[in-house]
C-alpha cells in the first residue's frame, strides 16, 4: 500500500491499483486507516461490479440493502447474477426506468443501520459525476458521530447511557414517500414485506476504535424506546441537530474513477442534490457486513 494523505477525518491512499489482487497485509491496511479517518478514497480505479464485489469481499461477507428491487442490475438495467450485492446509485434512466436508487441518502444515515447486523463499511465507486462549467456537483457529505459523542454534555452522555432506539426501513420508506415523492407510499400490508425494525443501543461503542458513537439518525431512527412519544421525538431532534453540526463534518468532491469506503459507525453520510438532468451522476456501490451495535 502506498502513502497515506489525511486530515483529521478524511484521507487519500496513494498507489494502489484496484484490479490488481492485494495481499492480506494491505488489506488489513486499508481497514485500519479506515478506522483511524473514518472515510478514505482511493483515486484513479475503473472497477466493474465484479471487481468491485472481489475487492469489498476482501473485508468481511457483502450485505444487501433494504431496497432489493434495485439491486442486481449492471448500468444497462441487466440483472448481474454473479454480483448480486453491487447496486447503482443514479439520476440516470434507462428506457423510462430509474437505473439504480435515484434517491439514495437524502436524510442523514448509516448506512443499514435498520439491519440487526448493519455494514461495517460502505464502497462507492464514482462511474460519472456530474460537471458543468468546470463545476462539480452531486457531493458526499459526511458527519463523525464519534466526534459528536464527546462534545456532548456530561449531563447528557449519562442520560443516553441506557438508552436504545428504534431504527426502521419502513418508516424511511414512507418519509421518502411523503417528503420527497419519488416512490410511492405503502400501507400497512406492503410494510410489512420490508425488514423488520430493529432496537439499537444510542451510544454505540465502535468495535475497533472502542470510541463512542452517536448511533441515532435522521433517516432512520424513529423512536427512543421506553420514552413517552413526544421525550423521544423531542430528544431524537435535538441529537439529530448535534451530531451534523459543522465542526463535525468533512464533505467528498467527487471526481470519476474515485473509490470511496467510509466507515458506518463513525459517520453518518448524505448525498447532495444540487444537479438534475441532463448533468448525470452514476456510482456503484457495495456494503460490507459489520458486527451487532453495543
Ligand atoms: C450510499 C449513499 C450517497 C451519495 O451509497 O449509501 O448514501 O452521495 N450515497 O450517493
Ligand atoms: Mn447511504
Amino acid at each position: 500500500m502506498g502513502d497515506v494523505v489525511g486530515d483529521e477525518m478524511g484521507a487519500e491512499i496513494l498507489g494502489l491499483n484496484l484490479r490488481n489482487t492485494l495481499d492480506d497485509t494491505a488489506i488489513a491496511k486499508i481497514e485500519d486507516t479506515l478506522y483511524r479517518y473514518a472515510v478514505i478514497v482511493i483515486r484513479d480505479q475503473s472497477l466493474d461490479t465484479g471487481q468491485l464485489a472481489a475487492f469489498g469481499q476482501r473485508f468481511g461477507p457483502l450485505q444487501p440493502s433494504g431496497r432489493r428491487k434495485v439491486q442486481n442490475k449492471d448500468a444497462d438495467n441487466r440483472v448481474q447474477p454473479d454480483t448480486p450485492n453491487v447496486n447503482f446509485i443514479s439520476n440516470i434512466k434507462k428506457n423510462g426506468k430509474n437505473m439504480g436508487s435515484s434517491d439514495a441518502g437524502i436524510y442523514w444515515h448509516s448506512d443499514l443501520c435498520y439491519e440487526e447486523i448493519p455494514s461495517k463499511a460502505t464502497l462507492l465507486h464514482a462511474l460519472e459525476v456530474p460537471e458543468k462549467n468546470g463545476i462539480v456537483y452531486g457531493a458526499t457529505q459526511f458527519t463523525n458521530t464519534a466526534a459528536a459523542y464527546e462534545a456532548l454534555s456530561d449531563e447528557m452522555k449519562t442520560r443516553l447511557e441506557k438508552l436504545m432506539a428504534l431504527n426502521s426501513f419502513r418508516y424511511m420508506w414512507n418519509k421518502k414517500a411523503h417528503e420527497f415523492g419519488r416512490r410511492p407510499a405503502l400501507n400497512p400490508a406492503e410494510l410489512d414485506q420490508l425488514t423488520p425494525d430493529v432496537t439499537h443501543p444510542i451510544v454505540r461503542t465502535h468495535p475497533h476504535t472502542n470510541r463512542k458513537c452517536l448511533y441515532v439518525c435522521e433517516g432512520y431512527t424513529s423512536r427512543i424506546e421506553g420514552l413517552p412519544e413526544a421525550e423521544s421525538e423531542a430528544l431524537l431532534n435535538e441529537l439529530f441537530a448535534h451530531v451534523i453540526k459543522p465542526e463535525f463534518r468533512y464533505q467528498h468532491e467527487w471526481r470519476v474513477g474515485d473509490l470511496l469506503m467510509w466507515d458506518n459507525c463513525t459517520v453518518q453520510h448524505k448525498a447532495t442534490f444540487d444537479y438534475e438532468p441532463p448533468l448525470r451522476r452514476l456510482m456503484q456501490r457495495c456494503t460490507v457486513q459489520g458486527s451487532k451495535p453495543f
